[in-house]
């Protein structure tokens, strides 16, 4: 790994492909205290779902997304922000909203009803628009994630936040190809 911070580039955000999953492995591990950890096969089964922060080919951030279960009540269908980090060296430089972005942005034209976020960083969400929520709003989360945490007892004494962003969607959808004038 390369802990220098000597490049005068910056990192690029794309969607990650199957030659990033041991990086994305590697980087979720080290960050084992923020994130909860995934294995190497949910990191492939969901590779679609990745975004990485690339320096001349060196993954130096990640982020991810998924969609919630929801039944019936499409109104309410919510996506989950996860695994975002950026090694240290490279941040405070954008590149973790840069991911977070590009997640943003990939979701909404799913329509989704709101995206939220269970973070130790609430100052970052907060500064791309996220607000706190009670975790009693996000009690399929808790169900889905949370249950099986090995590192506190209960969800509402873990120190996490909640955080929720309610997208706005245009009126019109977009056409699937641009039209030709
Ligand atoms: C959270 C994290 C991804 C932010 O990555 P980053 O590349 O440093 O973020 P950015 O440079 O895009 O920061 C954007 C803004 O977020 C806010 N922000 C970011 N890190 C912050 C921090 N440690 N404290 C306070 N505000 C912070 C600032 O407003 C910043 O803008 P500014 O630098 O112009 O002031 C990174 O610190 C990290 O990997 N942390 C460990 C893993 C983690 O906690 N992930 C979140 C769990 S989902």
């Amino acid at each position: 790994m390369n802990n220098s911070c000597e490049h005068t580039t910056a990192p690029v955000v794309r969607p990650a492909d199957l030659n990033d999953v041991q990086a994305i492995f590697d980087l979720i591990r080290e960050h084992a205290d923020d994130l909860i950890i995934r294995s190497f096969n949910d990191i492939v089964q969901n590779i679609d779902r990745f975004y990485v922060a690339d320096l001349d080919g060196e993954v130096v951030g990640c982020a991810a997304w998924s969609l919630l279960p929801e039944i019936g009540e499409l109104k309410h269908t919510a996506v989950e922000i996860k695994s975002v980090a950026v090694r240290r060296p490279w941040r405070r430089q954008g590149t973790g909203r840069a991911l977070v972005q590009a997640v943003i942005d990939r979701v909404v034209p799913l329509r989704v009803a709101q995206l939220f976020v269970l973070t130790f960083a609430p100052e970052f969400f907060r500064s791309m628009g996220f607000t706190e929520i009670p975790k009693t709003k996000i009690m399929h989360k808790i169900y889905m994630g949370c249950i099986n945490c090995t590192k506190h007892a209960n969800p509402f004494t873990c120190p996490e936040v909640a955080m929720v962003l309610i997208p706005r969607h245009d009126a019109t959808p977009k056409p699937a190809t641009p039209q030709e004038s």
